[in-house]
């Protein structure tokens, strides 16, 4: 069988990349992220475009999610962190962030019942503010997608990196307080044990449509070395065929982690 990264390799040297690859480049070695995360930006200006309310753009937006999902678990990506809802976006008209919260809905209740994609799902941010029956649903939907093993799908829901921070101190401020453990235990691991995404890697690739270039409060601890790759393209817009490009710049970088 030929593996994801030969066939990833091959797509790229076929030009199926849908990029401007001289012919004879040579990729010897294609380097997938273990970790991408992406920040699903644009959906109003989509729905702008179009005259149309924004709550159209997020729905359009939804639709993405499946496909992009799918896109990273048959080509071996291990996690995968999308962005849907962040600390911030709560200030929002209450119509639009129920108009989220309802995708958000629909969702999980696809999800439970396409049990057989083998996706684990799993939420990160502070859930105790989301609606019970949504708490509920994200809740099932983390435990009867335990055991799958395709693609790790962190959906970050009421998310901010900040938040997640805060939140890993004042743990870490309870146990040095009850002696667990000495201020001097705490190091970059322990940091990352208390966070969110305690146990995945950091990602590796952050992707961020819309042609906004920040990070807007996403994954700020994890990001230390993330590559960033910013795209001109709206998230509603967003294809398999773009994530690939993203990949084929991804695979161009040198990462050095401060090294040489
Ligand atoms: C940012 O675009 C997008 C959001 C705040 C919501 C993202 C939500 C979804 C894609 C749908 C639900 C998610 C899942 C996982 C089913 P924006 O509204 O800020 O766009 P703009 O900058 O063009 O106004």
């Amino acid at each position: 069988m030929i593996g994801l990264r030969r066939l990833f390799y091959l797509a790229v040297r076929s030009g199926g990349m849908g990029l401007n690859m001289p012919e004879n480049r040579v990729v010897e070695d294609v380097r997938l992220p273990r970790h991408i995360g992406i920040i699903m930006d644009g959906n109003g200006r989509w729905a702008a475009k179009r005259g149309l309310p924004r709550t159209a753009g997020h729905k359009q937006g939804a639709k993405v999610v499946g496909d992009i999902t799918r896109c990273c678990r048959d080509m071996g990506i291990q996690y995968l962190t999308l962005f849907a809802f962040s600390t911030e976006n709560w200030s929002r008209p209450k119509s639009e962030v129920d108009g989220i919260m309802d995708l958000l809905r629909e969702y999980l209740r696809e999800t439970e019942k396409y049990q057989d994609e083998n996706v684990r799902t799993c939420f990160i941010g502070e859930r105790t503010l989301l609606a019970q029956d949504l708490q509920d649903r994200m809740k099932k939907v983390e435990e009867d997608s335990a055991g799958h093993t395709g693609l790790c799908l962190n959906i970050a829901l009421n998310y901010g990196g900040r938040d997640e921070i805060i939140h890993a101190t004042r743990q870490i401020a309870e146990l040095v307080k009850s002696g667990a453990i000495l201020s001097t235990d705490i190091d970059d691991d322990f940091v990352s044990s208390c966070l969110y995404t305690a146990g995945q890697p950091d990602p590796d690739l952050i992707i961020r449509p819309s042609g906004e270039q920040r990070l807007s409060n996403f994954m700020l601890w994890q990001a230390a070395y993330s590559e960033l790759v910013f795209m001109d393209v709206l998230w509603p817009d967003f294809t398999p065929k773009r994530l690939k490009q993203a990949l084929s710049l991804y695979a161009d970088r040198s990462r050095r982690f401060g090294g040489l």
